[in-house]
């Protein structure tokens, strides 16, 4: 009898270390029900986690949230990481690490930071991210990292208001001294569903920003790199994710769970097992929602096939054009 297909070693771990944030971004794209304070994952349980996802085999490990910042302990959870001999990036919004914080990652080994930033506009960034004064943050927190000496990705998440400023984005990433560039259109997942026809560009938008994110590649080669996601809404089928479903990615949630995407929390019936209960190795290998990832041929989207659509869909949302302000996602 044929041997079953050896499993693939998962490469990156996303370390969701809290829900909470002190931002409201209508995109977000957790899920509705949020983990709350009490239920998170002590420094102990993610030092362990770490330990086992090194010995499985992962390589990198994103220090996330919500905001991470939010988290007294996060300095020892990175140390953990470090120690774990993972390759450790925090994903910030900027708004709740202090540069004191932001010295005690370095000197606790931290080796990337990576920074979201809503709009080149001072006052529209703002908006979006519905918190006044947080693009001034945001700036000065590169500007510590950078000083620091740490590699700096900057994040762009893509939509109706910001679609038409990439090229400010950019040249706002370089002024910041970023290596990266980061542009994502919005995933329809969880909270974000609540905003989707205000938030949702036309494809004529959308495909003008795909030929300029081209052009401006083109214009800053070897000064910045840009890494762009095409967006899903407007192809013609949905890509597949993070290295195809269930091979490459552990997802761990505030309070435990392992999913094998981050959005795959909004999927309704899926099971996921916990790191309170089950080691990493465990999870990876027998878990139902894995199993349930990658049991079909299909290498595309898992979400996407699993997720009912839009009833208006993607080209009825877009010609809503509804500029009626958003829903912030406060906690
Ligand atoms: Fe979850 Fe694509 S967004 S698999």
């Amino acid at each position: 009898m044929a041997e079953p297909p050896k499993l693939p070693n998962p490469l990156g771990l996303l370390a969701e270390l809290t829900h909470r944030c002190p931002l409201g971004c209508p995109y977000c794209s957790n899920p509705l029900a949020l983990d709350p304070r009490d239920g998170e994952l002590d420094a102990g349980i993610w030092a362990r986690v770490f330990t086992e996802a090194a010995g499985l085999g992962v390589l990198h490990v994103h220090l996330s949230g919500g905001e991470p910042g939010a988290r007294r302990d996060l300095v020892d959870i990175a140390s953990h990481a470090r120690e774990a001999g993972l390759h450790t990036s925090l994903i910030t919004s900027g708004v709740g690490i202090t540069t004191r914080t932001m010295r005690d990652l370095w000197e606790a080994g931290l080796d990337h930071v990576q920074v979201s930033i809503q709009d080149a506009d001072a006052v529209s960034s703002d908006r979006i991210a519905g918190h006044r004064g947080a693009f001034q943050r945001k700036h000065a927190l590169a500007a510590e990292a950078v000083r620091l000496g740490l590699p700096l990705t900057v994040n762009l998440v893509v939509h109706r208001a910001n679609i038409g400023r990439i090229g400010g984005m950019v040249d706002l990433a370089l002024k910041l001294k970023a290596s990266r560039i980061e542009i994502a259109h919005v995933q329809y997942h969880g909270w974000a569903l609540k905003n989707r026809s205000a938030l949702m560009p036309t494809a004529e938008q959308v495909l003008r920003a795909v030929a300029e994110v081209e052009e401006l590649r083109l214009k800053h080669q070897g000064r910045i790199v840009i890494d762009a996601a095409a967006p899903d809404d407007h192809a013609r089928s949905p890509k597949p994710c993070l290295g195809g479903p269930g091979r490459r990615w552990l997802n761990v949630t505030p309070s435990g769970r392992v999913l094998p995407c981050h959005a795959a929390a909004s999927i309704p019936d899926l099971e996921f097992w916990n790191v309170r209960d089950h080691s990493l190795a465990d999870i990876w290998t027998r878990s139902p929602a894995f199993s349930v990832f990658r049991g079909t041929d299909s290498h595309g989207c898992r979400c996407r096939a699993f997720l009912p659509p839009h009833p208006t869909g993607v080209t009825g949302l877009a010609a809503m054009q509804e500029d009626t302000g958003y829903a912030y996602r406060r906690m």
